[in-house]
């Protein structure tokens, strides 16, 4: 195996992919990895696991949902001996009181569900992007969504995970 790290993500309108792209940074200035950041989309092949042993999943969250390849990415796998760490980007969990919401039905639900022992997990605010403020406002006067800022990303949380993730794939067993 190589010591190359998998950045595997899912995501509809972008945030996911800037997240994603903070935490590679971090990973290869900060602690020299060597990090492949990949898109998983429907239709598109998946990547091998077999180059990669220490692997961190994200995806963004609509109506409560990870996107749908994304998810069954981190419950179909056998991820062995593996290090994996898993992390979200939810308009939810950008919000002080909506954050423990997101954090127990977006997180920790999926990964009990998927039954992966992560070694790190996090959620991260989100953005929604221009064209689908529309939306947002219709879903809510349905009273689906509650009251979130349309860029709550806090990149201070997605530095420190990045930084424990770190740690924890460079700390010897
Ligand atoms: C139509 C729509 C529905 C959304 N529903 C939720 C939701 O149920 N919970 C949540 O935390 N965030 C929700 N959001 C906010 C997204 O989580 C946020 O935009 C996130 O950053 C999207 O990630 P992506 O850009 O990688 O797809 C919603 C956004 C849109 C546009």
């Amino acid at each position: 195996m190589s010591d190359k790290i998998l950045i595997a993500y899912g995501t509809r309108y972008g945030a996911t992919t800037e997240a994603a792209a903070t935490i590679q940074q971090i990973l290869e200035k900060e602690f020299k990895l060597n990090v492949e950041v990949y898109t998983i989309k429907k239709g598109k092949k998946l990547p091998e696991l077999e180059d990669f042993p220490h692997i961190i999943i994200g995806s963004g969250i609509k109506e409560g949902k990870w996107v749908k390849e994304a998810e069954e990415f981190l419950k179909n796998n056998d991820f062995g001996n593996r290090k994996v760490a898993v992390f979200i980007s939810s308009g939810f969990a950008g919000e002080e009181d909506l954050y423990d919401y997101a954090r127990e039905h977006f997180l920790d639900k999926v990964i009990e569900e998927s039954g992966v022992e992560v070694i790190e997990k996090e959620a991260f605010g989100g953005r929604v992007p221009m064209l689908y403020i529309p939306q947002i406002h219709f879903y809510r006067i349905l009273r689906r969504l509650p009251r979130f800022q349309l860029d709550n990303r806090n990149w201070e949380r997605i530095e420190q995970f990045a930084r424990k993730v770190g740690k924890k794939f460079t700390e010897e067993d």
